[in-house]
């Protein structure tokens, strides 16, 4: 299980997350939503050790993640793809994917793994990164995230800008891995692209922590959707 507790973080002496709690277990899906600016990319960098904690500590079962530095957090077991994906463009599919695997010491049978849930990449495996469509590119992102093997895996707007299909091979692949236990961090923008795959949902608002709900409790009654988010 993934815990932050009363975490605040920012950038250099701007504050931007304040005393925020959240706990994302094995085998569910949790979905941070919240306004542009919210602090919900933010809270991300910080569970990756990008940004040094002001104050409150991050737990990965165990092992405390703020302790650890950055380059340790990949190889205690989370699997990050952020915003707007960062892949290295010039690089091709198979070298992005082997520095996922070496990252934690994976073999080629994680590669098989990773593959068969992304044939598109199979088929694309010298060609570079940036010559990659937008959907292949976020594949990739996500397949080089799950080379770790993670237990824990953040997704940063992973649908954004892509097609309809896209999309729904992509929520198939998170609900998938979900399945096998991994526990999902998703953040997305539009409520209707959470709600049939999350299994809760984290409100954020200037970067302090609201309700958490479950979906099906929200799809009840959509007033905190309303309310942290606007429509
Ligand atoms: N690199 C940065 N340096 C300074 N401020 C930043 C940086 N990145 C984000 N911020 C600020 O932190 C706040 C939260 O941003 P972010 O976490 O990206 O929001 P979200 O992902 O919810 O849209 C915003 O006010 C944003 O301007
Ligand atoms: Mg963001």
């Amino acid at each position: 299980m993934l815990r932050l507790d009363k975490v605040s973080a920012g950038y250099g002496r701007a504050q931007v997350l304040h005393d925020l709690s959240l706990e994302v277990t094995a085998g569910e899906i949790i979905c941070l939503l919240g306004r542009n600016g919210a602090g919900k990319s933010t809270t991300m960098r910080a569970i990756m050790g990008h940004l040094p904690l002001m104050s409150g500590k991050i737990w990965l079962d165990d092992t405390e993640l703020s302790a650890l530095p950055p380059h340790n957090v990949p190889r205690a077991g989370v699997g990050y793809v952020p915003q707007g994906r960062r892949l290295f463009a010039e690089l091709s599919v198979a070298q992005n994917l082997e520095i996922g695997l070496r990252a934690r010491g994976n073999g080629p049978e994680v590669r098989e793994d990773v593959l068969t849930l992304f044939p598109r990449l199979r088929e694309r495996l010298g060609q570079k990164a940036q010559t990659l469509s937008g959907g292949e590119q976020q594949m990739l992102a996500m397949a080089r995230a799950l080379c770790l093997r993670p237990d824990v895996l953040l997704l940063d707007e992973p649908t954004e800008g892509l097609q309809p299909s896209m999309i729904a091979a992509i929520r198939e692949v998170i609900t998938g891995l979900r399945d096998t236990g991994v526990a999902v961090l998703l953040v997305e923008q539009r409520i209707d692209a959470v709600l049939d795959i999350a299994n809760r949902v984290a409100f954020i608002e200037n970067g302090k922590g609201g309700p958490i709900m479950s979906a099906e409790a929200l799809r009840a009654d959509r007033s905190a959707v309303e309310r942290y988010v606007g429509v």
